[in-house]
């Protein structure tokens, strides 16, 4: 089955590739996107950035019905990559060996994803970055759970910024994410959600007019067959495709 236009779909794709796999998608990006992954200076850095612009060449190739070598993009004014002459919506984000990708025909996206890494002062770290109300809520939770609580405190808050496409050039700690398990919120016509991105991360997506809480694991690039000529993805079992919200 082809990928279809779901309200919001989610996808994952593991970084950390074998040669043949990772060659195939070097073999799709830009000679922009190349010179860009040659100034990375650890050979896992590069590898990491050409796998995640392979995977989403592919991903959208895939809904766009072209090559993933003929996918071509724009920068808008904050930075955020879009889509050139074209209605579909993306955002991507990863962190060490994974990459999270959210694509929609409707509404606007932003991703983030971060792997749950120790923060020696989690107190100075939310004071620096999240609102008063996030910080009373990160205060008021057991110790033992700060640490994860933070970093989807951030995903949450970068997933949002991502999808307004200004990045991190906005203050954090200016807005309010903050809605106790965090699983959901909104802001400003924004829905956030968690997203189950595997043990070790915190992942949110962020998207407009979404009315939906469940959150749904994204559907992993590494188990689709890809088809080059086409740009068509598959699932071997014919199953419907991508982890979707509705409107
Ligand atoms: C953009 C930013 C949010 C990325 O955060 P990060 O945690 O380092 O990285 P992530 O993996 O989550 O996201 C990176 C992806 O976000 C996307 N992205 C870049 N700028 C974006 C923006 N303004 N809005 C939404 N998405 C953006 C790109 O697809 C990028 O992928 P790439 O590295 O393959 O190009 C952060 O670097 C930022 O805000 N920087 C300040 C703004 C800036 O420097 N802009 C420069 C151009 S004006």
């Amino acid at each position: 089955m082809t990928l279809s236009g779901a309200a919001l779909s989610l996808w994952s794709a593991p970084l950390d590739l074998p040669t043949s796999l990772l060659g195939e998608l070097g073999e799709c990006i830009s000679p922009e996107e190349t010179e860009r992954a040659e100034q990375y200076r650890q050979p896992l850095d590069r590898d990491r950035f050409v796998a995640a612009r392979g995977w989403l060449r592919r991903l959208l190739a895939g809904q766009l019905r072209c090559r993933p070598d003929e996918v071509r993009f724009v920068t808008g004014d904050g930075g955020k990559p879009m889509l050139v002459d074209s209605d579909l919506r993306f955002n991507a984000s990863r962190s060490a060996g994974v990459a999270l990708y959210a694509t929609s025909w409707t509404t606007n996206v932003g991703v983030d994803i971060e792997q749950v890494r120790e923060i020696a002062d989690i107190e100075g770290f939310a004071e620096r970055f999240f609102s008063p109300a996030e910080q009373a809520g990160l205060a008021a939770l057991p110790q033992a759970d700060r640490r994860a609580a933070s970093f989807q405190c951030w995903a949450n808050k970068e997933a949002y910024v991502k999808g307004l496409g200004t990045g991190l050039t906005v203050s954090l700690r200016a807005f309010d994410t903050w809605s106790g398990d965090m699983a959901h919120s909104t802001l400003d016509g924004w829905t956030i959600h968690k997203v189950d991105a595997g043990f070790g991360f915190a992942a949110a997506v962020a998207g407009t007019g979404l009315q939906g809480s469940v959150p749904v694991p994204p559907e992993s690039l590494g188990s689709l067959k890809f088809d080059p000529t086409t740009g068509t993805i598959e699932r071997l079992s014919g199953e419907a495709l991508g982890g979707s919200l509705e409107e």
